[in-house]
């Protein structure tokens, strides 16, 4: 009884002291990230060139390093894992911002620093800019953006911002688009509204055309496609037939040339 009690003991103070002692003890600041020993965020600017070097601090033997790119690993060359680690992001587009370079110690992934980039870039504004749309139907334009920081987003019309008239117009606003949902098209809908971005950086705006057409005015289109295949193909086979009777007479009239020629 005291014997396994003491054995118990024994472990549980192992326990404790691997518990206490093995992972803090190297957690806290075994990496440096650009000398930095937290994870941090890095502003950069458009086009521009970082490199990101990961070190092992106060390391008595080699010490494998691991780079992520978001969730995927960076492929290291073998002399760029040992102990320190660089990698360089070149070129540095609108699609870099936001994206985490994380730098792990191989013999524990616990062990990470990692690096947030902050690229701060004018609105690009982009949409389907042509609609056409029959009168008392509904439509929506979407305006969709990216921008960093982000843009306040407005509809404009006719030079001032598009009056919303109730039951009729609806704007939804999220941080990847500004929506204008028209219900019950009329008439006087057509026209071409202005998606504007305001940004500190810069102010960009986009059209967006509207075409607002008859209800009746729609001819039946399908009837019409149909008979013209109809009539295409009559006359593509009878071409077809008549070729090859051309061809026929070609390669008849061409046999005596060409014994001629031998
Ligand atoms: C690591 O080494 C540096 C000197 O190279 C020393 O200043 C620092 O206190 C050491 N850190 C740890 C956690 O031992
Ligand atoms: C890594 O660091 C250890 C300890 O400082 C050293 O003995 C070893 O040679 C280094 N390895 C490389 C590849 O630099
Ligand atoms: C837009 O402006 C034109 C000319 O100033 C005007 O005729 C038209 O009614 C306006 N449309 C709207 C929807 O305000
Ligand atoms: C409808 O709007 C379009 C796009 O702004 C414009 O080109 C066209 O002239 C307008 N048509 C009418 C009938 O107002």
């Amino acid at each position: 009884m005291a014997q396994k009690s003491s054995g118990l003991m024994r472990m549980c103070s192992f326990l404790l002291l691997v518990i206490l002692f093995l992972p803090r003890g190297m957690t806290s600041s075994v990496l440096t990230v650009n000398g930095k020993t937290e994870s941090h965020v890095l502003n950069t600017q458009l086009g521009s060139e970082e490199s990101l070097k990961c070190a092992v601090q106060n390391h008595t033997g080699d010490e494998g390093l691991l780079w992520f790119r978001e969730g995927g690993a960076v492929d290291l060359k073998s002399e760029n894992k040992i102990n320190s680690s660089a990698v360089c992001v070149t070129a540095i587009s609108e699609d870099d911002n936001g994206v985490t370079f994380t730098c792990k110690l191989q013999r524990d992934q616990s062990v990470s620093i990692s690096v947030v980039l902050n690229v701060p870039f004018p609105p690009l504004l982009s949409g389907n800019d042509y609609q056409t749309v029959e009168e008392g139907s509904a439509v929506k334009l979407v305006c969709n953006v990216k921008s960093n920081p982000q843009a306040q987003m407005m509809w404009y019309r006719n030079s001032s911002i598009l009056t919303l008239e109730k039951n009729h117009h609806q704007v939804q606003q999220t941080s990847e688009s500004l929506q204008l949902s028209i219900t019950k098209v009329k008439k006087s809908d057509n026209g071409t509204y202005s998606c504007f971005a305001y940004s500190p950086l810069e102010t960009k705006t986009k059209d967006f055309h509207l075409f607002v057409k008859d209800r009746g005015s729609s001819v039946p289109i399908e009837p019409i496609i149909a008979a013209t295949v109809v009539v295409f193909l009559t006359l593509c086979f009878g071409l077809i037939a008549r070729r090859q009777r051309i061809m026929k007479c070609c390669i008849k009239g061409e046999d005596p040339q060409r014994e001629t020629a031998l």
